[in-house]
């Protein structure tokens, strides 16, 4: 059975300061990890505070983004090496918006989901079509694209610990939800596309997150689809209450 696992996804939002604030009013209420996995991805300024409260707490550690060199002369980047000695266990890659406004490429996502294996944490890969691609019909075709060329040279080990998640772009911060129907049929076929390049087992074992205008009024009936194993939320998030809503929706 997968454990299914919420995340939110602050975006470039709160301060360290805010991030404090957060947390004190989060603390002692996340579900047990066995039951629902609670995480954060936040701006790499952030996850010095989270990693500190997640040493006593159930909550995991996302970065939003990483590298794929683990050091050297790259002004401005985040090192994978770095992240993974500070206690970070997670990295959320290849969001659309880290395609859309910095050009990553899909070889990008591929050599930064390696570089997250090599330093022992695990990635979050984000897939999605736009509108336009979803109109004209082509949006299995475009997602599973996405998916095999992230995961190319991965081992089945590998991708059975990992997390994908679906974002239909037109769905993100526009209050639009894909319908709980339209997203289980994605991560239905996400799964069939990681059983043909795998096996069923490491299909059986990847966890789907659904992402595009998830809370706590809709959380509920996205868990209910045999193949969504979580939420990645972003405007939802950022709230204690409405993040704690969405982690306990159980
Ligand atoms: O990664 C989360 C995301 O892009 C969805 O954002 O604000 O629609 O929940 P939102």
């Amino acid at each position: 059975m997968r454990t299914p696992i919420i995340a939110g996804n602050w975006k470039m939002n709160k301060n360290p300061q805010e991030t404090q604030a957060f947390l004190e009013a989060i603390k002692g209420q996340l579900p047990d990890p066995a039951q629902v996995e609670s995480v954060i991805a936040a701006p790499a300024i952030d996850l010095n505070a989270l990693v500190w409260f997640s040493k006593d707490s159930a909550l995991k550690v996302a970065a939003e983004n990483c590298y794929f060199e683990d050091e050297g002369a790259y002004t401005g980047e985040t090192s994978p090496k770095a992240l993974a000695e500070m206690g970070v266990d997670y990295v959320v890659i290849g969001h659309s918006e880290r395609r859309q406004y910095f050009h990553e490429t899909d070889e990008d996502i591929n050599k930064k989901a390696k570089a997250i294996f090599r330093n022992k944490m695990l990635p979050i890969i984000c897939c999605g079509e736009t509108l336009e691609t979803r109109e004209a019909g082509h949006e299995v075709d475009w997602v599973v694209g996405q998916i095999k060329a992230a995961l190319a040279g991965l081992s089945a080990e590998e991708v059975s610990k990992l997390v994908i998640a679906y974002e239909p772009i037109w769905a993100i911060g526009t209050g639009k939800t894909a319908s709980s129907d339209q997203a289980q049929e994605m991560c239905h076929e996400i799964r069939e596309a990681v059983k043909s390049l795998y096996n069923e087992q490491t299909a059986e074992n990847v966890r789907i997150q659904y992402g595009g205008s998830v809370k706590p009024a809709n959380v509920q009936e996205l868990m209910a689809k045999p193949d969504i194993d979580g939420g990645l939320v972003g405007g939802a998030s950022m709230i204690p209450e409405s993040f704690l809503a969405l982690v306990n929706y159980q």
